[in-house]
């Protein structure tokens, strides 16, 4: 499956959402998931988010572990969002933030 990583935290652009052809991003208040069940590996939300937040399991980065578990236990607590919207207030500014595990809301 693809993972969401920290990069998305208080940013949440959504231009990933559009793309997926089986609906399987989860919304939180500040953050979104991927729900591995659901994920076929497309490949195509990669593209399309501008903090580049989303890798392959195989591939997210080593200080990024975290979110392969945090993704799996979200989606199983948050509601699916299929449409894009407006990216959260301040999300230019967050998107320059390497650091924010601990703006997640959940
Ligand atoms: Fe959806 Fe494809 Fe991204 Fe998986 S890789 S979350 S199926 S767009
Ligand atoms: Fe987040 Fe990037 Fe999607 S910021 S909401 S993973 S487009």
């Amino acid at each position: 499956a693809y993972v969401v990583t920290e990069s998305c935290i208080r940013c949440k652009y959504t231009d990933c959402v559009d793309v997926c052809p089986v609906d399987c991003f989860r919304e939180g208040p500040n953050f979104l998931v991927i729900d591995p069940e659901e994920c076929i590996d497309c490949t195509l939300c990669v593209a399309e988010c501008p903090v580049e937040a989303i890798y392959a399991e195989d591939d997210v980065p080593t200080d990024q572990q975290h979110f392969i578990a945090l993704n799996a236990e979200l989606s199983m607590q948050w509601k699916p969002i299929v449409e894009r919207k407006e990216a959260l207030a301040d999300a230019e500014e967050w998107a320059k933030v390497k650091s924010k595990l601990g703006e997640l809301l959940r």
